[in-house]
């Protein structure tokens, strides 16, 4: 596997260009890839939502290169927010704090808060370091679809719409940061991520799960987020041969994502062995389901995956992929139907 973690100069400078001029500019993270726009033009904050099909109701984050400049975009920093930040930033964790009200409405969704992330890619460093700002990025997928993860993903989802993709090689986690929400009422997970529930309670003791009802607007947790095209099904592991076998005789093209080889080989099956890690599993995940998605298959099966917390943002997303099949059509802001932890 190539490894591509620095941009040359040019390829920077043409980025911060393309940034100042209120234009996307996609770039990787070690999360996942994000299409970027200054945070401080709103027209340009407007181009993402317009380019992901996504509604402005959903509030962006905003990257920063390193913590010192949170006061810029943040109110205040509770002491929680501060020892989250010192222990896993630059890295795949969003604090969500009180907003800094001269941050604009489009960024925010015009809630009070606000969503930041120091990443750790060399090349998203670079890029934040070199454009000096703010850069407010969603994943740069289509709205509800699977993150990219390489350069290459992103240029399949948005093609013309962005002006450049600096190409950082294929992501090291593979799944969106942890979120984590800090106010008056405590810490609470919005979102699970490799920055695990355990680790969050080290550094800060009590930490709720999942969106509090009535829930507030953080469409990470609808449930139609995180979907190939092709239904997607979760199958216990002693069912999945069975699956592929019954679906072989009938002639049904079906994709399997499980963790171990088939016990036989199965015509019309196209078997993927994601390995029973949970680092390579995530690190894989979206390429996987964007290979199947292509196989021309009328269902995607995925094994179930363990129970422990490794696995609790893999299957996290896997439940809201699947999910996307049964709940088609259901109103993508209403979220806590499937609270983000399964
Ligand atoms: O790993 C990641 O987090 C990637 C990379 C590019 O940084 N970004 C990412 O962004 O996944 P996005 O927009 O796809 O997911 C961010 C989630 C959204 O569900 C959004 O609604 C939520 O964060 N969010 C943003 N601001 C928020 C806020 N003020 N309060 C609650 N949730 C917020
Ligand atoms: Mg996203």
């Amino acid at each position: 596997m190539v490894r591509i973690v620095r941009a040359t100069q040019a390829e920077i400078d043409e980025a911060v260009t393309a940034l100042r001029d209120g234009d996307l500019v996609a770039f990787p993270t070690e999360t996942v890839y994000g299409l970027g726009a200054n945070a401080q033009n709103p027209a340009a904050v407007q181009k993402i939502f317009e380019a992901k099909g996504r509604p402005t109701t959903h509030p962006v984050i905003v990257h920063l290169d390193s913590p010192k400049y949170l006061h810029r975009w943040v109110r205040e920093v509770p002491d929680a927010a501060q020892a989250l930040g010192e222990r896993f930033w630059p890295g795949p964790l969003t604090l969500v704090l009180p907003r800094n009200p001269n941050v604009h409405d489009i960024v925010t969704g015009g809630q009070d808060t606000i969503a930041v992330r120091v990443p750790a890619h060399p090349m998203a460093q670079q890029l934040l370091t070199a454009f000096g700002g703010g850069i407010a990025a969603p994943s740069a997928n289509r709205y509800g679809r699977i993150s990219p993860t390489r350069a290459e993903h992103v240029r399949d989802e948005l093609g013309d719409a962005v002006r450049i993709v600096l190409d950082g090689g294929e992501s090291q986690v593979g799944l969106e940061s942890t979120i984590v929400a800090l106010d008056g009422a405590g810490v609470r997970l919005l979102r699970p991520g490799a920055v695990t529930l355990a680790q969050l309670r080290q550094v800060v003791g009590d930490v709720q799960v999942g969106v509090p009802s009535p829930a507030p607007r953080v469409p990470g947790s609808a449930p139609v987020h995180y979907a190939p095209a092709t239904p997607m099904t979760i199958v216990p592991a002693d069912e999945i041969d069975t699956r592929a076998e019954d679906a072989s005789e009938g002639g049904r093209r079906i994709a399997v994502l499980a963790q171990r080889l088939p016990l036989k080989t199965y015509p019309s099956v196209t078997w993927i062995n994601a390995g029973r890690r949970a680092d390579a599993y995530a690190h894989d995940l979206y390429a996987n389901l964007r290979t199947l998605d292509k196989a021309g298959c009328e269902q995607i099966l995925v094994q179930e995956v363990p129970g422990d917390d490794k696995w609790d943002a893999i299957r996290d997303r896997l439940l809201r992929g699947a999910a996307a099949n049964e709940v088609e059509g259901a109103d993508a802001s209403v979220s806590g139907a499937l609270g983000p932890m399964p």
